[in-house]
């Protein structure tokens, strides 16, 4: 049976939190104290073992990257909780080695296989993407990752491969937020198959030269930097290829608010709030939001992959 998802109110925008710690301030509550972890967790990049020598990418952002303990204590992860500090809190004893792959459905090579080997081929390159969530903030982040399409096509699809699918590992036992319904487990996420090919869709494998942290999606996520940051699904464990658009966790928990396409598009507002400007997090608290681009910057290169379609429908 399938458990009943998180309502749509319960998710926290931006703006809300934002205005939340206002009040905490007011009270006389610094808000240094409230970045901060809670229970003094912090994290360093020097916790997290270095990938050696990285490929830069001529795809890269030029634009200033956010600092390591930003990226890695201000993050979504409801398999860890709702809260932003949750995933580093609450993912110490989350294993993400060994970690195997399952790949299936519409393609010549399927089965189950370590993550070694599926990656073994693929020179890992830093490429400097901004992620912007949908709540309004984006972050800067130099991913270690490899070109999505390049590893999917190993899998030989067939033609009938339309989409991929992707699927986070359920393991209530080291992912405390999983023992709730907030969200229908597993967490799925989906492209159009001319989307996963593109060049800048990467799987991600680290963050600063580093291995991934837990809380960032260890040991493999997806980044697609012209989509809002819920495309980018954390810890895959099964890459599927289908022929129909595939269920995806935040579509069908409120389709009304979050559409299978998730461009980033600031002309098309969030039903409770504005996508026209985003707040960069780590620019200091009063700092002012930026104006949002469509596509998230990428308009050049991406939007070819939707002409002809109304973006205010398929969003
Ligand atoms: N993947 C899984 N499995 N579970 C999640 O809750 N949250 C998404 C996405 N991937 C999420 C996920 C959302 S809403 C965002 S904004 C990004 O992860 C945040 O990535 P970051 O925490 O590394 O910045």
């Amino acid at each position: 049976m399938r458990k009943q998802p998180i309502k749509s109110s319960e998710i926290t925008p931006e703006s809300v939190y934002l205005n939340r710690r206002k009040l905490l301030q007011a009270a006389g509550i610094s808000t240094a104290a409230l970045s901060a972890p809670a229970w003094g967790q912090t994290t360093i990049a020097g916790d997290y073992a270095s990938l050696g020598e990285l490929k830069k990418s001529p795809l890269s952002t030029d634009a200033e990257p956010n600092s390591f303990e930003d990226i890695a204590s201000y993050n979504n992860f409801y398999e860890f909780g709702l809260g932003k500090s949750d995933p580093l809190q609450n993912s110490e004893k989350f294993k993400p080695k060994p970690w195997s792959v399952t790949i299936d459905g519409e393609a010549e090579v399927t089965g189950t296989f370590a993550l070694e080997d599926i990656l073994k081929p693929h020179p890992v390159e830093e490429r400097i993407y901004r992620l912007r969530c949908v709540e309004a903030w984006s972050m800067v982040v130099p991913w270690a990752g490899i070109p999505l399409g390049d590893l999917l096509k190993r899998f030989k699809p067939t033609s009938k491969a339309k989409y991929v699918t992707f699927e986070t590992i359920v393991r209530p036992s080291e992912m405390p937020g999983q023992r709730r319904a907030t969200l229908d487990w597993p967490y799925r996420e989906g492209l159009r198959m001319d989307e996963a090919m593109h060049p800048l869709a990467i799987l991600a494998t680290g963050i600063y030269g580093r291995e991934l942290p837990n809380q960032n999606g260890a040991p493999l996520r997806l980044v697609v930097p012209w989509k809002y940051g819920f495309k980018s699904i954390k810890s895959i464990e099964r890459i599927s290829f289908t022929e129909t658009e595939p269920y995806t966790t935040w579509n069908a928990s409120a389709p009304q608010e979050y559409g299978f396409y998730a461009n980033v598009n600031p002309e098309v507002d969030h039903p409770r709030w504005s996508q026209a400007r985003e707040r960069p997090i780590g620019a200091g608290f009063f700092a002012s939001k930026i104006p949002t681009l469509m596509f998230n910057g990428y308009a050049d290169e991406v939007a070819g992959l939707y002409t002809g379609m109304d973006l205010s429908r398929y969003y």
